[in-house]
Parts: C-alpha cells; sequence; structure tokens
C-alpha cells in the first residue's frame, strides 16, 4: 500500500475551513493509503508558544483527528517531537538546502512579515524541517492545501538532490491538493481564507464553537448581491457557502441550488446553519469522550512505531553520506 504523511500545527484549534479543506481528505484517504499524521510541534515553536497552551494543543490537536474520523487502529497519530530524528535529518538536509532556494518560499516572507520582532532561523529553515517530516517515511504522497505547494516542491528538489549526490535513498513524494474546498473562505470577507488570525471571531467556525455560536455565525455571513442560492464568479459569498454546504452532506452543489430554487438566502443559511451546528455537537461529543491520558498513551504508542521506521531511514542516510 502506498504512503502518505501529512501533519497540522498545534498552535490554535482548528475551524471548519481546515477541516473539510484537510482532515476530510484524510479520513477519507485512510481507506486506499497507509497513513501517518503527525501533530508538528517543532514546527509550531518558530512562533513563540505559551509552554502550557502548547502542551494542551498537542492532546487537543491529537484528539481532533480521532475525534473526525482518523482511526488510530489503522493510521499513526504522532507527535513530531518524539521522534528525534526529524530533527536531525532537518540539520543533514540543511547542508544541501540553498539559500537562495530558501529566500523564495512566500510562507517565510509572509510570516517574517507578520512576526517582525522575532524573524528567527526556525522560521527560516521550516520548509526543510518539513522535507524530513515527509522523507523520512518513503512517503509517496502528501495532502496539503494550495499554500503549501511550494513547500513541497523543495521537499522535491531535496530528495532529487540527495539522491543524486549520495544515491537512491529518497521516494520523491507528489502532492496531493483537492481543489474543491481546499480554500474555504472567510464568513465575513470571502475574499479571504478563512482565518482563524482574523481580527473578527465571525471570519470562522471554530470546530469547538458552541453549536449555537456557529449558527449565529453562519446567519451573519456575508452574502451577495441579488436573491438566488446560486453558485459563480459573481457571487463568491454563496459559492462558498455552497461548497461547505456540499463538503459537509456530501451532495452535490447542483443538487443544494435545486433544492432551494426559488427560496432566499435567509432560508439556506437556516439549513447551513443546522448542518454545521449539528456537526459540531457531534464532533464535540466525541472530543470530549477522550481522555487527556488515553491520548498520551496512544501518541506514546504510535510514536515507537514512527520511530522504528525513520530510524531505519536514519541509518541509511548516515551510511550514504559517510557518517557511519
Ligand atoms: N507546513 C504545514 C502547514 O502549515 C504543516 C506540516 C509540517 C506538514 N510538516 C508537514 C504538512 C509534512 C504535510 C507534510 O500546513
Amino acid at each position: 500500500m502506498k504512503r502518505i504523511f501529512s501533519g497540522v500545527q498545534p498552535t490554535n484549534n482548528i475551524h471548519i475551513g481546515n477541516y473539510l479543506g484537510a482532515i476530510k481528505n484524510w479520513v477519507e484517504l485512510q481507506k486506499d493509503y497507509e497513513c501517518i499524521f503527525c501533530v508538528v510541534d517543532l514546527h509550531a515553536i518558530t512562533v513563540y508558544q505559551k509552554p502550557e497552551t502548547l502542551r494542551q494543543n498537542i492532546l487537543d490537536i491529537a484528539k481532533t483527528y480521532i475525534a473526525l474520523g482518523v482511526d488510530p487502529r489503522h493510521t499513526i497519530i504522532f507527535v513530531q517531537s518524539d521522534v528525534k530524528e526529524h530533527a536531525e535529518l532537518a540539520w543533514i538536509l540543511n547542508s544541501i538546502a540553498k539559500i537562495g532556494e530558501m529566500e523564495r518560499m512566500t510562507q517565510f516572507k509572509d510570516k517574517a512579515k507578520q512576526h517582525k520582532e522575532n524573524i528567527n532561523m526556525g522560521l527560516f529553515d521550516y520548509p526543510v524541517l518539513m522535507a524530513s517530516d515527509i522523507l523520512l517515511y518513503d512517503t509517496e504522497a502528501v495532502p496539503v492545501g494550495e499554500d503549501q505547494k511550494q513547500h513541497l516542491e523543495l521537499t522535491r528538489d531535496l530528495a532529487m538532490r540527495f539522491n543524486k549526490l549520495y544515491g537512491d535513498t529518497f521516494t520523491v513524494p507528489k502532492p496531493i491538493i483537492k481543489k474543491e474546498g481546499a480554500r474555504i473562505l472567510g464568513l465575513d470577507d470571502p475574499d479571504k481564507k478563512m482565518s482563524k488570525s482574523s481580527p473578527s471571531a465571525m471570519n470562522y467556525v471554530s470546530l469547538l464553537d458552541a453549536p449555537e455560536i456557529a449558527a449565529k455565525k453562519i446567519m451573519k455571513a456575508v452574502t451577495d448581491s441579488g436573491s438566488e442560492v446560486k453558485s459563480g464568479k459573481d457571487k463568491p459569498a454563496l459559492t462558498n457557502l455552497l461548497t461547505i454546504y456540499s463538503l459537509m452532506t456530501g451532495r452535490s452543489v447542483k443538487e443544494i441550488e435545486i433544492e432551494y430554487a426559488g427560496k432566499g438566502y435567509g432560508d439556506f443559511k437556516k439549513g447551513l446553519a443546522e448542518i454545521v451546528s449539528d456537526f459540531l455537537a457531534d464532533f464535540q461529543r466525541k472530543f470530549n469522550a477522550t481522555n487527556d491520558n488515553e491520548i498520551r498513551e496512544l501518541l506514546s504508542v504510535n510514536a515507537n512505531k514512527a520511530r522504528v521506521l525513520a530510524e531505519k531511514k536514519m541509518d541509511q542516510v548516515k551510511r550514504k553520506i559517510g557518517l557511519k
């Protein structure tokens, strides 16, 4: 079976845009792939995190994966810093990554602008650590959002460069980027991606929002001019809401448009609000049913499984380079 690897940073709790754009796909990919999903805590600290909050967020992300349907019996869910080889391989890949190619990374440029007071080496090196995550496990495909495409290109380049210099060692991974849902937009600003760092909480629905609050946010979502429930280039807000509706229910946008033909935005939003709040209630029930100690135990067992694979790959890498 082909292997996929992906990761999410334990920085803040997840919103429905993250779910529909990423984790929902992971859940589906479990059927056809051997999956490894990682809580990338070493990536998170490239921006200052309060230690207590980080500790809890790491557990919460793992609980979130499971409550959303990642099945820990078949899928390895683990914490990046539990497997030292990630940092070790990053150092080695640093020696073949060029400053020039790193300087072109648009996420680094954006983050450097956002965190002017702390443009640290980790932030600059972030994509090399991500490449290490992926390459350690002979990953064949990486499901990511559109914004990570450039990092994946870099990963491929580093893998090919290493293979050329030292002989065949790394599998060159391919991205899996789902067009639909890859960009869920802000509810109050459908020009930009839904984001937790948006100035208004009306922008997003967090998976841990109380279902009534989520329903309110949907009811208050910005709409387009006109009154027809239709998607299209001239209707960015409705297209976004229809996409959410469609991904949440598994029904096509066309079908939903037909259902709401002749009805107004109000009816449609009411329908969507109910779907989203039911989804959240169900998610939160599962999320709250797992306790922190169970998760700690599970993460420790899974880290052991990941470590076996990572150690084997590192051994190979060190031999190729002449470190062993
Ligand atoms: N950089 C990714 C993001 O911000 C998270 C990530 C880290 C990742 N390592 C990864 C994603 C490896 C896929 C594979 O979304």
